[in-house]
């Protein structure tokens, strides 16, 4: 089945029997199978310490499983109570600045802190005891978005040890850093302190290694956790619920100790950016897939709306069950939400849920949410099956958006995140399946590989790449190709650096940075296009070129290139562009490569798109509409028999906001 419903806080309505009682029969009425419990459930399970109190939780998992629900139940290390941080202050976070917070919030604990990890240990352990076995229980979802980072000197202290681990000696720390620069060399591990504004912030292999350090500290801390789960509970998966572009957290490295992938959503659907929002959330579903390439859980998302944005739009007729529908179309097994029922009080009272403050059944998003859920029953035979195989992967790696987006030099607010989803978004709009892989993953299955601005090349990423072409792949690199290694060192012999000089038959000598409203001319595939932001001078050693800048004095130079190398072929585009050079040059390598779209006239129907998912002898079909008008007669790739009405299709018409899952046999 498909999991449906969400994080539900029943210890927020203790007193209220008569409406614990009304939730199940609403869940019912929903179609709701799955709730959330306890993420911020501490106080009450251990209202003081070593003492005790599971009642409400017994009852509760009882109960859901009586009615035949699902539980997935979480660790509540994501919030403590007051008595833990009164008693033992080194629990509680310390700042930048040096300034230990006071109690407050959430997320907001050192994870270095072994009082902090003995009691997580703790209360874990016992969770993991009572429930473990319970049928009812199908998954651990660990703390809640970990997050943030810690200055203490526990964690000054971890981070030294860190690196004296990492580099051995202090020498060896020097070099990687480039240390003598503004006489900045350490003598020893005990000089060192974490970067930031108020101490060193001019050394980026020390900036870079924070954020290792921070990852690194954080898993560990995960790991606390998962040992005491899976000392009483060996078989239920555990996953934590991670986010979309979380920028501190290197999730490859989280992805590797959890059973399952979950993620929270949160798109400003009808904002003024509304189809880029669709195109957003397609990525990092298909980022998440990617983690581990087989079915993940959507663990939140908005029934309604959100309350936390600057500007809190209502979710239009239909959103609700397109949205949970791209999840199920991108190869999610759920749709869960954040949350079940509004709570009275707190920060997050205005926040969507299935249930209203009103709390009945009888409103507009209720409605939705279970028309939405019966439709999700329809489809449930989907659950477990994989996403159609993606024939493209676009390279994404933290590391490279941390040293790129740091370093400074060419313009401020480089934006990784951006470049590389915008040109997922024109893959999204052709309807063509894709994958996010770190750039040292194997790419031998792909058609295609698209490396935006992948600065940062270690030698694993250069050998990488280089097997990969010389296999016989198509690689596609856009602006700033190997200009660093993984301590944010420049290459020397110019860029990109070493092996990928050949590959890409190129030299990058120079870049040129151009202000907001500038624009520089260029002409390619018979066309002029204009670029903007920047445009690097390239020198080609060997590569075709395929397209030459307009203006300026670099006119006439090449500007995009093709370079055969082994079996396979390398192309770069030296410049930032207006979304027209992109579109139209991804389009002539997916038709050069022959790559299949699942849609037919995908790419003529703005906002209109859909996904594959296969079980062998099934081929599941999605067919979505995120725009605000009906897409009439949407042809497809022969004949399909809809999930909901039964109908034999080979053209579907969408409401706007519309979406249909389709299936025919293979
Ligand atoms: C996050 C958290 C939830 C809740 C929602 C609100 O994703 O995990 O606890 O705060 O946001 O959108
Ligand atoms: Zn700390």
């Amino acid at each position: 089945m498909i999991l449906y419903g969400g994080d539900y806080y029943p210890e927020q309505w203790k007193e209220a029997k008569d409406i614990l009682q009304e939730d199940l029969s609403l869940m019912k009425k929903a179609h709701c199978n799955t709730v959330t419990l306890g993420v911020f459930a501490w106080s009450e399970l251990e209202p003081e310490e070593g003492e005790y109190d599971f009642s409400f939780l017994d009852e509760m998992i009882d109960q859901i499983g009586k009615n035949g629900g699902n539980v997935i139940l979480a660790t509540p290390s994501g919030a403590r109570p007051h008595w833990l941080a009164d008693k033992y202050p080194e629990v509680m976070r310390t700042m930048e600045n040096g300034m230990r917070r006071r109690f407050g919030n959430r997320h907001n604990h050192c994870y270095t802190s072994p009082v902090y990890r003995d009691k997580v240990r703790e209360i874990d352990e016992l969770l993991a005891k009572r429930y473990g076995t319970h049928p009812a229980v199908i998954a651990w979802h660990l703390s809640n978005e970990y997050g943030g980072e810690c200055y203490c000197t526990l964690c000054q202290e971890a981070f030294r040890k860190f690196l004296k681990d990492k580099y051995g000696t202090v020498e060896a720390l020097n070099r990687a850093y480039w240390s003598r620069f503004w006489s900045h060399r350490y003598d020893d591990f005990g000089q060192i302190e974490p970067p930031g504004p108020s101490g060193e912030e001019s050394m980026p292999g020390l900036t870079l290694d924070w954020r290792r350090f921070v990852t690194f500290q954080t898993v560990d801390f995960m790991k606390n956790e998962i040992a005491a789960i899976k000392k009483y509970s060996p078989h239920i998966p555990v996953t934590t619920n991670m986010m979309p572009g979380y920028y501190d957290l290197d999730y490859y490295k989280l992805a590797e100790h959890l059973d399952v992938i979950s993620w929270d959503n949160y798109p400003s659907w009808h904002s003024p950016e509304h189809l880029c929002e669709a195109a957003n959330s397609a990525f990092w579903h298909d980022f998440f897939r990617s983690l581990k390439g087989k079915p993940y859980l959507l663990m939140e998302s908005a029934p309604g709306c959100v309350n936390w944005k600057p500007f809190n739009k209502l979710q239009r007729p239909g959103m609700h069950k397109l949205a949970a529908f791209q999840a199920v179309a991108h190869g999610s097994d759920s749709a869960l939400y954040f949350q079940w029922r509004k709570g009275r009080g707190g920060v997050e009272k205005f926040h969507g849920a299935f249930v209203d403050h009103a709390g009945t059944e009888n409103t507009r998003i209720f409605s939705e949410a279970a028309r939405t859920g019966a439709a999700l029953e329809k489809i449930g035979e989907i659950a477990g099956s994989a996403a159609a195989k993606a024939e493209v992967a676009i390279l994404f790696d933290w590391e490279n958006m941390w040293a790129y987006e740091g370093c400074s030099g060419f313009m401020q607010n480089k934006n990784y995140r951006a470049a590389v989803l915008a040109y997922h978004e024109i893959l999204w709009q052709m309807a063509v399946a894709c994958d996010i892989v770190h750039p040292h993953a194997d790419l031998s299955g792909y058609k295609l590989v698209i490396a935006v601005r992948q600065y940062v090349t270690d030698k694993e990423t250069e050998e990488n790449l280089s097997a990969y072409v010389n296999g016989g792949g198509t690689l596609f690199a856009a602006g700033f190709l190997g200009m660093t290694n993984e301590n944010d060192l420049c290459h020397l012999g110019g860029f990109p650096g070493n092996a990928l000089k050949e590959v890409f038959g190129l030299r990058n000598e120079e870049t040129d940075i151009l202000y907001p409203d500038e624009t520089v001319k260029l002409h390619c595939l018979g066309k002029d296009y204009v670029a903007k932001g920047f445009c690097e001078r390239l020198c080609p050693s060997g590569a075709k070129v395929l397209g030459v800048y307009g203006s300026e004095f670099y006119a006439g130079t090449a500007c995009v290139t093709e370079n055969r190398y082994g079996k396979g072929k390398a192309y770069y585009q030296a410049f930032n562009d207006d979304g027209v050079f992109r579109r139209d040059f991804l389009a002539a390598l997916i038709r050069q490569e022959k790559i299949a779209s699942v849609l037919p006239d995908a790419a003529d129907r703005p906002g209109v798109t859909a996904h594959k998912r296969v079980d062998g002898k099934t081929e599941y079909l999605f067919v979505e509409n995120y725009t605000d008008t009906v897409a009439d007669k949407v042809r497809l790739d022969g004949q399909y028999t809809d999930m909901e009405s039964g109908k034999t299709v080979d053209s579907v018409t969408l409401e706007a906001f519309g979406v249909r899952a389709l299936k025919r046999t293979v």
